[in-house]
């Protein structure tokens, strides 16, 4: 499987912020925002992963994350020249993805929970189809929102409704099999303009191959696309880890966990930032666990 974060470009709410940060990555709390949404892709297991972003800001992408050999991954990146939505990743991604399925991750969606590493093995299990997630939220109406019944089925998905069916919605994280490349280029735009991905999820739902698995509590989704959600985030982050002595997205310890990169390489990174706290985190990792 391989995995597409699109970071920038389509869905931005932080248009102003970004701006006046340009040529810089935005960071949450202690460290890059694409640190979160990268160290998901890495805890369902994918290695190969393309980030899609504006022209602008790919260069600063590819400066912080390389071809990922540092971490035993691989890294592709393309970009996104105009905001015509999340479904255009498949399109741009087309020859990335090829014959595989793919998982598509939103740059600025955090996830953290004892039990999410279970939720992405159980949405990796299934090779037909695709999987979503709903999450309890008390504003639906913000996103795009799915209603399904006692036993799981999904009934509806509809994008950001003005008289939402349920109060679940459905996070920036999608598992799609190949199929999702044919259904990406035969949506069309939206009212607001863009292909949305909730359109891709329709044709799926109308085909029978949608399914959707509910975050329930414990689990900690994040929205980091506004200014409130990116403080929030921070905040989040910042608890944790000072409660826990355990980072949150820290992706060279995943790497390390997964075996990707030996001890070795761990101290061998780690030296390179001794002087950070994040550095002197990662000599203890290494030394906890060799
Ligand atoms: C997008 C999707 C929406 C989803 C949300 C999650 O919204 O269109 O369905 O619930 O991401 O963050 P946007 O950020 O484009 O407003």
């Amino acid at each position: 499987m391989k995995g597409i974060i699109l970071a920038g470009g389509s869905g931005s709410r932080l248009h102003p912020l970004t701006l006046s940060v340009s040529k810089q990555i935005l960071p949450v709390y202690d460290k890059p925002m694409i640190y979160y949404p990268l160290s998901v892709l890495m805890l369902a297991g994918i290695r190969e992963v393309l980030i899609i972003s504006t022209m602008r800001d790919l260069p600063a992408y590819k400066e912080l994350l390389g071809d990922g050999s540092r971490i035993g991954m691989t890294f592709s990146y393309a970009v996104q020249d105009k905001p015509r939505g999340l479904a255009e990743a498949f399109t741009i991604g087309a020859g990335f993805i090829g014959g595989d399925s793919v998982c598509l991750i939103l740059g600025d969606n955090v996830f953290y929970g004892g039990q999410f590493s279970a939720l992405l093995e159980k949405a990796r299990e299934q090779t037909e189809g695709a999987v979503i997630f709903g999450y309890p939220v008390q504003n639906p109406k913000s996103f795009g929102v799915v209603e399904f019944d006692k036993s799981g089925k999904v009934l509806s998905v509809e994008e950001k409704p003005d008289k939402p069916k349920s109060n679940f919605a459905i996070p920036g994280l999608y598992f799609y099999d190949n199929q999702v490349v044919e259904i990406a280029k035969n949506i069309t735009p939206s009212a607001r303009g863009e292909l949305e991905i909730t359109a891709v999820n329709q044709v799926y739902l109308d085909n029978k191959q949608l399914s959707v698995i509910s975050m329930g509590r414990g689990i900690a989704w994040l929205d980091t696309g506004t200014f409130d959600g990116l403080l929030e985030a921070t905040e989040y982050v910042s608890i944790i880890q000072r409660r826990q002595g355990l980072y949150v997205a820290c992706i060279e310890e995943i790497a390390y966990r997964k075996k990707y990169i030996t001890a070795d390489k761990l101290i061998r990174i780690a030296s390179d930032m001794k002087n950070s706290e994040y550095g002197k985190y990662l000599e203890r990792i290494a030394g906890e666990m060799s």
